[in-house]
């Protein structure tokens, strides 16, 4: 008898030394199971992103470097992701300019969820999109994913400082490729989705903006008191200082002195570029 109370003592003790064990171990299992999981889900959801989103958005998150289905490089249309000011920190900047008051991941998940604009379409079943919510999850969790140290503790880069006019702007750039111009026109910054291309006529142009084919009959027009090249310049650097009659503010994008400004002892050039394939058609 007294034998069966000592075994069972020992045995009730051991029971005990085993579970507070596992219960002592359990956190630690979890935690490991589920950054496993999230690590699978990051993996699904830059499939989903390559497959849906890198079209407008780019192949690295960038907004630089888009390709339509059958492989033609594309102006991107969408914001960069792999972005400080979205991505970094508990409250990046972007919130704030949107005025979203909850946290990034509601933001982003939102976004994805919802679209917004006329343009970022909206991807849940929910509000008729093609993805399933854990896909919307999936893809979030990717694009937040972008934020790690070394991302995110990098200076951010400086904007080129444009100069005030086209003639300072010319003295510090080489003369610009007409041929390179056109291409960044047609394709890179999807300047001819909006104003026609080079096949287009001012007669039969029927877009978003103005056909720029006979810009260097209408820019004196428009402005006498400066060259063409100053009219262009002023034209993708300050959209809103004049607005060609018959059209409205804010149609011309208000982003081309960032998207043109992105890397200052480079991308610049592209602007010098665009403007002499203008002035040269
Ligand atoms: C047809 C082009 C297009 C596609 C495809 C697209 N987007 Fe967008 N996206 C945009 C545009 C344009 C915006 C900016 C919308 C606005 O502010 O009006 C945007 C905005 C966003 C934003 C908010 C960024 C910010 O800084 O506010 C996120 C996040 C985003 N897209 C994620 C995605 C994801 C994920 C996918 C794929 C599932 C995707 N987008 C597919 C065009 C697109
Ligand atoms: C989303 C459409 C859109 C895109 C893309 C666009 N523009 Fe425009 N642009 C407009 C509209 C609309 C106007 C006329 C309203 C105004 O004056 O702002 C305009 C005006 C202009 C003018 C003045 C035209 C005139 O006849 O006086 C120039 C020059 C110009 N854009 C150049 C460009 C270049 C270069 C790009 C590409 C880097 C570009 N635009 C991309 C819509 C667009």
């Amino acid at each position: 008898m007294q034998v069966k109370i000592v075994i069972g003592t020992v045995a009730f003790m051991l029971t005990m030394v085993i579970l507070g064990f596992a219960a002592l171990v359990e956190p630690a299992r979890l935690e490991h199971f589920s950054a496993a999981s999230v690590a699978r889900q990051i993996e699904t959801g830059a499939e989903i992103y390559k497959n849906n989103c890198a079209s407008c958005h780019g192949v690295e998150a960038k907004a630089q470097q888009c390709f339509s289905p059958s492989g033609e490089q594309i102006a991107c249309q969408g914001l960069p992701l792999q972005h400080q000011p979205l991505v970094c920190g508990d409250k990046p900047e972007r919130l704030d300019q949107m005025g979203w008051v909850g946290t990034k991941q509601d933001f982003v998940y939102r976004t994805v969820a919802a679209g917004r604009g006329r343009i970022m379409p909206t991807w849940s079943v929910d509000f008729g999109g093609p993805l399933r919510n854990d896909q919307v999850e999936n893809v979030s969790l990717y694009i937040l994913n972008f934020e790690g140290e070394e991302f995110c503790s990098a200076p951010p880069l400086p904007n080129y400082e444009w100069p005030e006019t086209y003639s300072d702007f010319n003295d510090a750039w080489a003369a610009g490729d007409a041929a390179r111009g056109e291409e960044l026109y047609n394709i890179n910054y999807g300047c001819a989705g909006c104003h026609g291309d080079s096949v287009d006529s001012d007669a039969s142009w029927d877009g978003t903006g103005p056909w720029l084919g006979a810009i260097v009959d209408n820019a004196p027009l428009r402005n006498p008191d400066v060259s063409v090249e100053e009219y262009i310049y002023e034209s993708i650097l300050m959209p809103n200082a004049y607005i060609v009659t018959g059209y409205s503010e804010g149609l011309m994008p208000q982003d081309f002195p960032n998207r043109m400004g992105l890397d200052p002892d480079v991308t610049p050039q592209d602007l010098q570029d665009i403007i002499t394939y203008l002035t040269n058609q």
